[in-house]
């Protein structure tokens, strides 16, 4: 008999069922006597005991829903190793709750921050296999999350409406799209819809360069703008900022995210009505696209494979084109960013795109 929990931390996204019903009906396929433990909203679950006993009905019918059947909440790193609100050691308490239910394996589904917990986890001696899971695309040692061609698509199909009405309007239009440090979704829902100007994290922007590409369209005839600007897109001067000047700044900013203020920025120096539009959570709600129902589904059947083979202390992976296993320890702690060098930036660059650089 093999005891599994499993568990969905952090912000969800779409195809965290598709993900543990692999996992599952891989177990289940393996004829092994399997009974399943779900921890309710991620760590917290975990830490406080609240749990479901699961069975093979628990996972039927959900290859398509979005969100997860278990909940899922932030548990930030960086307090783990501090004492809750009464004393109790958290990382102790999912210890020894994973001890009390003879768990063979805990199984975590979890972007940057609950991977980092994952490998503490494993580092204290628990077996875990982790999945990598989010919109954002920015897990280190995985080419690719779950969640996030789902998301893509959503952004897409945001900024194509936005097209049509800012064509009609002559308008310049900005649409915020979700990633605070990589801008994976932006600049792949920026190219698919044809953004016109795509800001990201990693490219900081100079808004007279934003401007002169806005005059440049305007001239060609033109008479629309669409930006793709990512939630952590960062300005020249900004960027020079230390965390602590930054952080001060955002504490003081009149706009409510850094579209709101690029549009400012925008109406000021050309005088052009520019409009805004946060799509915001609607990026990773929903049903998975079919490529995120087949990716999640093969990286559980391979997380459910590591399981049956006692092979503990990964993360189950994609890396070029094959589903591939990581060592925790390798992905903990590191961020995939873009690379502004990267052919995909040049290839943009040469379809006349701007990053405002
Ligand atoms: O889970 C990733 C993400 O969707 C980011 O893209 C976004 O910046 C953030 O989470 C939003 O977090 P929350 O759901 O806590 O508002």
């Amino acid at each position: 008999m093999r005891r599994i929990g499993l568990l969905t931390s952090g912000g969800d996204c779409q195809a965290l069922n598709a993900a543990m019903r692999g996992v599952v009906k891989c177990l289940y396929n393996s004829g092994e006597e399997v009974e399943l433990y779900g921890f309710l909203e991620g760590y917290k679950g975990l830490i406080y005991s609240h749990f479901r006993l699961l069975t093979a009905s628990d996972f039927s019918g959900i290859l398509t829903r979005g969100g997860t059947i278990l909940g899922s909440s932030r548990m930030p790193f960086k307090t783990i190793r501090e004492p809750d609100e009464k004393g109790l050691d958290k990382v102790e308490a999912m210890k020894q709750n994973y001890h009390k239910l003879q768990l063979d394996c805990l199984v975590v589904l979890g972007g940057n921050g609950s991977q980092k917990t994952a490998n503490l986890l494993n580092q204290e001696g628990l077996h875990v296999v982790s999945l990598p899971k989010t919109i954002d695309n920015d897990l280190w040692g995985t080419d690719m999350t779950f969640g996030f061609q789902s998301a893509v698509g959503i952004a897409t199909d945001v900024i194509d409406r936005i097209h049509t009405t800012a064509d009609s309007h002559g308008r310049v239009f900005i649409v915020e799209v979700m990633g605070h440090k990589a801008g994976w979704l932006t600049l792949n829902a920026g190219m698919a819809s044809g953004a016109d100007i795509i800001l990201i994290p990693e490219i900081p922007y100079d808004i007279d360069k934003i401007c002169e590409a806005i005059e440049a369209r305007d001239k060609k005839g033109s008479h629309f703008t669409i930006l793709a600007v990512a939630e952590g897109a960062i300005s020249k001067q900004d960027a020079k900022l230390s965390k602590k000047e930054f952080k001060e700044k955002l504490a003081n900013r009149r706009y409510p995210s850094v579209s709101y203020e690029v549009a400012a920025q925008i109406e000021k120096k050309t005088g052009r009505e520019v409009r805004v539009t946060v799509p915001g959570h609607m990026q990773r709600g929903g049903t998975p696209d079919p490529y995120d129902r087949v990716f999640a589904s093969r990286l559980g059947a391979e997380a459910g494979r590591l399981i049956l083979k006692d092979q503990y202390g990964f993360m189950v992976a994609y890396k070029n084109r094959e589903i591939v296993k990581v060592p925790l320890e390798e992905v903990a702690g590191k961020l995939k960013t873009v690379d502004p060098e990267a052919s995909i930036i040049k290839e943009a660059k040469m379809l006349g795109i701007s990053f405002g650089d």
